[in-house]
């Protein structure tokens, strides 16, 4: 069995599959519940969080039948950090054979960066090894040379933030086996393998966050959280509208839409009912005016994206364009308003790579928890409630950080 969990800025989603001997997925369910306790991605109340887990975890057992005892959570939040690293050692032994020591050599060489003392290492990925100046190995060891080379991307994060993430998990008895990015798991679920090969962007539009990560050469090049998620779109509503956060919400999802000019004729001038704030009286708004408002932070959020992107590469040099992800990814005409921003390909990104999905559960939202069953299979060496060993730098990492924090 698999468990997984994301921990979201609006809600909290789980996921239960079982693994066959042949490793294919057979998801079990997969259940849904608001969270209040995070805030951009970061944790701000424990016990809130705890308990939003704690339900939503029931739920999927309820649905199930399958007691939930441990699960790989997808992390992410405002302190994320990534850099790339290099380095080299020089093959130890005489034949010049490459072992599992010289690598974890060269890897503990390319871990070793200055972290501020309040940021701690999460997760390393290790983009690729060059032998003697040969490149694109996945994996040195037996190959034959005399210089070895590793590129690194590390994922730090705030030491509060994960301990945060250990403590609303801790107290409710919830074993994490695997802390992983998030942007990692919905590059499982959604991404094709030649769209990672050639170089693709992939957004995650949340309610409090956007994760921007670049993915090149089958591995995350770079990648980086964005303060801003949809919550923004309904805050303005609310705000320009003068209603509640909850009505702004109900008219952003019934009748919101990426850009006025993407309104059908008839629609332009109809009226839409929404309460005042005290939700007592009903007044009427056009849609014109609900789509000018979502526009102006559509466009301003994806400039933002825009910008992000071009710290590291131009968009025009980007073989596979854009994936867009996340709840926030929904909104009609985003996809279309993103695309002539940016003057190159954008697709939504559905959790399609998993086999079978029912269609209700084939939402861009589902994406990261989804993915997180994907990884679980694809890139840990242990199944739950098989064996509990760690191996590998990953593992000592994990191992460390819940013996640190626990
Ligand atoms: N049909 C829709 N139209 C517009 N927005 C939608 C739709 N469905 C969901 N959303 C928006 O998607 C957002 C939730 O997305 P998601 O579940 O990816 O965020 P999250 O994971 O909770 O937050 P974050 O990743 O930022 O921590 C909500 O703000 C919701 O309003
Ligand atoms: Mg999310």
């Amino acid at each position: 069995m698999v468990a997984s969990l994301d921990i979201g800025t609006s809600s909290i989603k789980a996921a239960l599959a079982e693994i066959t001997p042949g490793r294919d997925i057979n998801l079990l369910g997969i259940s849904q519940v608001a969270s209040s306790g995070l805030k951009k991605g970061n944790i701000v109340d424990i016990e809130g969080t705890a308990r939003a887990i704690e339900n939503c975890l029931n739920e999927l057992e309820r649905l199930t039948g399958v007691q939930i005892y441990n699960a790989l959570i997808g992390f992410s939040g405002i302190s994320i950090d990534t850099v790339n690293n290099h380095a080299v050692v020089a093959v130890g032994n005489p034949s010049y054979e490459i072992t599992p020591d010289d690598k974890e050599r060269v890897l503990q060489s390319a871990c070793n960066i200055s972290l501020p003392p309040d940021k701690t290492l999460l997760q390393v990925i290790e983009r690729q090894y060059i032998v003697d100046g040969y490149d694109g190995i996945k994996d040195p060891v037996g190959m034959v040379g005399s210089r070895l080379e590793a590129e690194v991307s590390i994922i730090t994060a705030a030491n509060a933030a994960i301990q945060n993430m250990q403590r609303s998990t801790a107290r409710i008895n919830l074993q994490v086996d695997y802390l992983i990015y998030n942007p990692l798991l919905l590059g499982e679920s959604v991404l094709v393998p030649a769209e990672k090969e050639m170089g693709v962007v992939l957004i995650d539009f949340g309610a409090g966050i956007t994760e921007v990560t670049i993915f090149e050469g089958g591995k995350m090049l770079h990648s980086s959280v964005l303060p801003v998620g949809d919550e923004y779109i309904t805050r303005d509503l609310a705000i320009i509208l003068k209603t509640s956060i909850e009505e702004a919400a109900r008219i952003k999802q019934q009748y919101g839409i990426a850009s006025p000019e993407l309104l059908g004729q008839d629609s332009q001038d109809s009226m839409v009912a929404i309460k005042n704030i005290q939700g007592k009286e009903i007044k009427q708004v056009s849609q014109q005016v609900i789509a000018d408002i979502i526009n102006a932070r559509v466009v301003e959020i994806i400039a933002m994206i825009l910008a992000e992107i071009k710290l590291y590469i131009s968009v025009e040099d980007i073989p596979a364009g854009i994936v867009l992800s996340g709840g926030g990814a929904e909104l009609p005409g985003l996809v279309d308003v993103m695309e002539d921003y940016l003057n190159t390909s954008v697709r939504m990104g559905l959790p399609e790579n998993l086999q079978g999905l029912p269609t209700e559960f084939n939402r861009p939202q589902n994406a990261a928890v989804l993915g997180g069953v994907i990884y679980a299979v694809q890139n840990t060496k242990t199944f739950y409630n098989e064996e509990k060993g760690f191996t590998g730098i990953f593992h000592k990492i994990n191992y460390w950080l819940k013996d640190l924090f626990s």
